[in-house]
């Protein structure tokens, strides 16, 4: 018999409405006006971001694959997890070669801001590991968590890159409540993106079907749907650019003409000039040093750099300094 699949709410919806209020406010009434990443993933925006990570150009995914497939016989012997807390899930795809190589794993727990997401890859898993306790929570890894109590030890994991979309403070906060989630005996499992030819970036941001610019459009469809704003996602063109100082590809959305839109929910009208851009997320790429540099500032020290055969991407294994 298969048990049913445990989804605990650690951000009670209320609290979620909310956050895009003030967000949506906040980030388009400044100068430069911003989005942040996470209300790309409604419904739609999940399953379109499954749909990049098919894409010819998108190789971060296929990349991390790669190193897991070559790895996790290392990890799974390194850790002896019997706990496997994933960040930013989503459809949890990769995370079978983790799982299948855990022999000891008893619970997994994916942590997501995706309700759907988390419900059609938690009842998949349920029936491919009928052995595995699986405990979805609803919840923003930016905010502290409290985990179910589970045997260890723990592997948190945080895959696919998802570290790239945060700012560099978000990252080091990110990191030392990653730190404070960890006991003696439990590890960071951390995919990190790599520096390399703007010109893969760009494709790999920008891809040829426009499956990348749909998913950055989505965005618009949240914020018509949820808060009742007139955005008509067809008056922006979707960019893709590396900022060289920064090493992080940023998508924007770009104004074609002057425009106005209405935001009933939060009694605001937005004013777009032609050309303005709106920035809805950041792709940090990184270096090894660098990686290194930001787990020890956070107390965690990197103890493995495992990298793709073409050096495109990377996991490391950290632990508790
Ligand atoms: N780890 C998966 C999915 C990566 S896509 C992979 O490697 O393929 C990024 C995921 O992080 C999405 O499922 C999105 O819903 C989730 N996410 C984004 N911001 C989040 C936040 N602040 N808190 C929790 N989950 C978040
Ligand atoms: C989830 N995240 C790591 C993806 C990335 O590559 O930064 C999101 C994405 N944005 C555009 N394509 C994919």
């Amino acid at each position: 018999m298969t048990t049913a699949l445990a989804v605990s709410r650690l951000l009670p919806a209320a609290d979620t409405a909310d956050a895009l209020r003030t967000d949506v406010l906040a980030g388009l009434t400044r100068h430069s006006k911003q989005l942040p990443p996470k209300w790309f993933y409604d419904a739609r925006g999940s399953e379109l971001f499954e749909e990049i990570t098919r894409l010819a150009e998108y190789y971060p995914t296929r990349a991390e694959r790669e190193i897991l497939v070559a790895r996790a016989g290392e990890i799974a012997a390194a850790t002896r997890a019997r706990t496997l807390v994933e960040l930013g899930s989503g459809s949890s795809e990769k995370t079978r070669h983790l799982i299948d190589a855990l022999g000891g794993l008893e619970s997994y727990i994916p942590v997501d801001v995706s309700e759907s997401a988390l419900v059609q890859a938690g009842m998949a898993l349920l029936a491919e590991y009928p052995g595995l306790s699986v405990h979805a929570l609803i919840a923003d890894f930016h905010q502290r968590l409290a985990l179910p109590a589970t045997p260890g030890p723990r592997l948190v994991a945080f895959l696919g890159g998802t570290i790239g979309n945060l700012l560099p403070d978000e990252r080091a906060a990110f990191l030392r409540d990653v730190r404070d989630l960890l006991g003696p005996g439990d590890a960071l499992l951390l995919g990190t993106d790599l520096v390399k030819d703007v010109d893969v970036l760009i494709a790999a941001y920008d891809d040829a079907s426009g499956v990348t610019a749909e998913f950055n459009k989505n965005v618009l469809e949240v914020i018509n749907r949820e808060l009742g704003a007139d955005f008509d996602p067809g008056a922006f063109d979707h960019v893709a650019c590396w900022d060289a100082a920064n090493e992080w590809m940023e998508m924007r959305l770009r104004a074609r003409a002057e425009l106005t839109v209405k935001i009933p929910e939060l009694d605001l009208v937005v004013s777009f000039d032609a050309g303005e851009e709106l920035r809805t997320e950041i792709s940090v790429k990184f270096r090894q040093a660098g990686v290194r540099a930001e787990l020890a500032a956070a107390g965690l020290e990197q103890r493995h750099w495992w990298t793709d055969a073409a050096g495109r991407y990377a996991v490391s294994l950290a632990v508790r300094s």
